[in-house]
This record gives structure tokens, C-alpha cells and sequence, in this order.
């Protein structure tokens, strides 16, 4: 199969990107603006690959957009900016790439004939104190990012339901893995505790994440591509919950840091209290995570203790900027 792929230079997007490649033999065409989160290196091994090809563009760019999608079959779309923080400082990018992106992509996919399967998330259900959500729970979006997320999510589904396309949208859970940019939770975490930095907990700490590894959600994106049904929606959430500041302590305890590291800071604003999913539609499909939260976060830790080369060039000036302007001061 040829794939457009966009946003495939980011965190998960290039680890589907290298799955269809390596394991798949899929020919795929990467369409990526390459904004901060966005890496030519995070596909550095495929580079070389026969069948696999990058366009520097815009998804709401229509010219862009139709010169990498020819001879493609399907597009899947990841690309979005995709920090919650950031959607709450400057919201603006979040509705130009999501809402208008996404309705560029649509319409070029329709007009062609094509396949179209949407990453979306678990946020854009909103927060669920017991129990876990569904393909038809409603969706009750927090934040600029999930709201416009859900309005993404909301357009594609028109789309097979008016124009009879054929649409797919997989709702993932949280990610965390190699490649993920280091101002989420896990890799920030991990990189402030080798540098013996503050690491900052937003609250009490006792918000709860549903963890998938990313190759796992990567796969089930790839699954409902081969084996979903059109028009439908898929969750895919990982097999372990935990609250934040357990996960710190286990960062902790890989690393090596001291606990005395760990900072209370002022809450995030409209801050969802927990994310769960239940996945058994997709699960009934014959997708399920391979991976236990212990396991790849022991993973993680050493991906980014090898791999300096890649995070190092995100701590000198971006995230020192970003750190100051999110806690008022500088990092120690
Ligand atoms: P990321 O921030 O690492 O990567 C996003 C990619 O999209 C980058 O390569 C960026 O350059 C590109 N991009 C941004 N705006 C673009 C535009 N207008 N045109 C073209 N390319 C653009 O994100 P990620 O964590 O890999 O998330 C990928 C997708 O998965 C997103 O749609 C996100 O909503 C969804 N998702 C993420 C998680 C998670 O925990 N990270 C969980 C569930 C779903
Ligand atoms: O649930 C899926 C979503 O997961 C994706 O759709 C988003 O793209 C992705 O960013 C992620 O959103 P979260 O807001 O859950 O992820 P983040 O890593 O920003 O935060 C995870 C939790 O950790 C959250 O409760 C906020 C908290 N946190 C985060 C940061 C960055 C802290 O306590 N301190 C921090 O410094």
C-alpha cells in the first residue's frame, strides 16, 4: 500500500511510519511542516529506504497537500500540535492545523478516491472519575487542544456520513516511548531527573493517565488501517493507569535522582483529573498493547539516557524559553 503520511516526523508518527516500512514493505510519503516538535531525524534510519519519501509542507496547505498525496491510496493524519499548555498560551496553531488541516486533507482524500484514517485521542471525551470510555461516550472536550480535536474528529465523521468516505478515526490514550519531545510529562521528567533539575508536578500529582507505549498505539493505528470497519471509531489505551507522581517515583528510582527534586506548581488550568479507556472494540478486532507500563517505562529511560545526540539540542534554547515562560523563572 502507499501511504500519505502526515506529521509522520513526529513522536508517534514516525514510529508508524517505521513499522509500515520495516514490517508492512508499505510505501510511505511523509508530509510534515517540521514545526518545534516536528524532526527530520526522528526518521533519520528511513531516510534511505526504497519507497519512502519526505514533502516539507502544511496540511492546510492544498497545494502542498496535493502534490505529496499522488499515487497514495490512504492518508493518515498526525499531525497536529499537540501540547496542551500550549493550547492554553496560544490556542491559535491548534485551530488552524486541526480544524483547517484537517478540512484541507478531507476534501483532497475525497476528491481522490482515498482512504482516510484520523489520530485522534482520548481527551477529546474529557475527564472520567470511575469507569472508562467508549467509542460512543460524548465527547466533552477540556481544552483548546482537545476541543479542536473533537472538532477534527466531528468533520471526519461527516464525511463518511454525507459523502459516503471512507474514514476511520483511532482515539489513543497517553503515549510516551523514544522520540517523544521533551516537554510531556515522561521524557521531561526523565531529562530534568539526569540533570538533577526540578521536576515540576502540577498539583497534587494525583491525576491519572492511561499509559500506552507507543509502538503499541503506532500498531493499533496500523491495525485499524488493515482490518477496520469504514465510518468507525476505535480506542486504543494502554493496560496500566497510574497517577503522575507515581510515575515520577519510578523516574525516580530508574534514574537515580533524588526525591527532593520533585516541586509542587500552580495547577493547569482546566486540568482533567483522569483519562481511561476501554479498548475491547478494537481488541475484538485482535489488536492488543504488548507492552506493560513497568517494562517500557524501564524502556524509555534508557532510550534517553543513549540517545543524547537527540534530546540535546531541545535543552539549550527552546525548552530553557518555554520553562521560563510557563513557571516565571529560570531553570537551576
Ligand atoms: P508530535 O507533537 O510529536 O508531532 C506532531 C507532528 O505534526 C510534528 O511532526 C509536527 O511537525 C507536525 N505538524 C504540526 N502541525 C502541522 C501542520 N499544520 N502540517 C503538517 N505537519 C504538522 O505529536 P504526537 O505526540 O506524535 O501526536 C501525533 C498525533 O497523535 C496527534 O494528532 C495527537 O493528537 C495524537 N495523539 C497523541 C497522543 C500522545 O500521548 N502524544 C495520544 C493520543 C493521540
Ligand atoms: O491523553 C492523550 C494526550 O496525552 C494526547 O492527546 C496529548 O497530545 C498529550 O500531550 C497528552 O496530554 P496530557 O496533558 O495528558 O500530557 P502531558 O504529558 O502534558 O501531561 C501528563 C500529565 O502530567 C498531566 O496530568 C499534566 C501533568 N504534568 C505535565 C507536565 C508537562 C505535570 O504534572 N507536570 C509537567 O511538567
Amino acid at each position: 500500500m502507499k501511504l500519505l503520511v502526515c506529521g509522520g516526523a513526529g513522536f508517534i508518527g514516525s514510529n508508524f511510519v517505521r513499522q509500515r516500512v520495516r514490517e508492512h514493505g508499505d510505501e510511505v510519503v511523509v508530509l510534515d511542516k517540521l514545526t518545534y516538535a516536528g524532526r527530520r531525524e526522528n526518521l533519520a534510519d528511513l531516510e534511505d529506504e526504497v519507497g519512502f519519501s519526505f514533502f516539507h509542507g502544511a496540511i492546510e496547505d492544498a497545494d502542498a497537500a496535493a502534490d505529496a498525496m499522488q499515487g497514495c491510496e490512504a492518508v493518515v493524519n498526525f499531525a497536529a500540535e499537540t501540547h496542551v499548555d500550549r493550547s492554553i498560551a496560544e490556542p491559535d496553531a491548534f485551530v488552524k492545523t486541526h480544524v483547517v488541516g484537517t478540512f484541507v486533507l478531507l476534501e483532497a482524500a475525497r476528491e481522490r478516491g482515498m482512504r482516510y484514517l484520523q489520530v485522534s485521542t482520548d481527551e477529546v471525551y474529557g475527564s472520567i472519575d470511575e469507569g472508562s470510555f467508549t467509542e460512543t461516550s460524548p465527547l466533552a472536550p477540556s481544552s483548546p487542544y482537545s476541543a479542536t480535536k473533537a472538532g477534527a474528529d466531528l468533520l471526519v465523521a461527516s464525511y463518511h456520513h454525507t459523502y459516503g468516505m471512507q474514514t476511520s478515526i483511532c482515539r489513543g490514550s497517553n503515549n510516551y516511548g523514544p522520540y517523544q519531545y521533551p516537554e510531556k510529562l515522561i521524557p521531561l521528567m526523565v531529562l530534568n531527573a539526569m540533570h538533577g533539575d526540578s521536576l515540576p508536578v502540577y498539583g497534587d500529582g494525583m491525576q491519572v493517565r492511561n499509559w500506552i507505549f507507543v509502538e503499541d498505539f503506532a500498531r493499533g493505528i496500523g491495525f485499524t488501517l488493515d482490518h477496520g470497519e469504514p465510518g468507525e471509531v476505535y480506542n486504543v489505551g494502554g493496560p496500566d493507569e497510574c497517577p503522575n507522581i507515581e510515575v515520577i517515583e519510578r523516574i525516580l528510582e530508574f534514574t537515580g535522582a533524588s526525591r527532593d527534586l520533585i516541586e509542587h506548581v500552580t495547577d493547569r488550568p482546566g486540568h482533567d483529573v483522569r483519562y481511561s479507556l476501554s479498548s475491547d472494540k478494537i481488541r475484538a478486532l485482535g489488536w492488543e498493547p504488548r507492552v506493560r507500563f513497568a517494562e517500557g517505562l524501564e524502556r524509555t529511560v534508557s532510550w534517553y539516557r543513549d540517545n543524547e545526540d537527540w534530546w540535546k539540542p531541545t535543552r539549550s534554547g527552546d525548552y530553557r524559553e518555554y520553562y521560563e515562560r510557563q513557571y516565571g523563572r529560570k531553570l537551576a
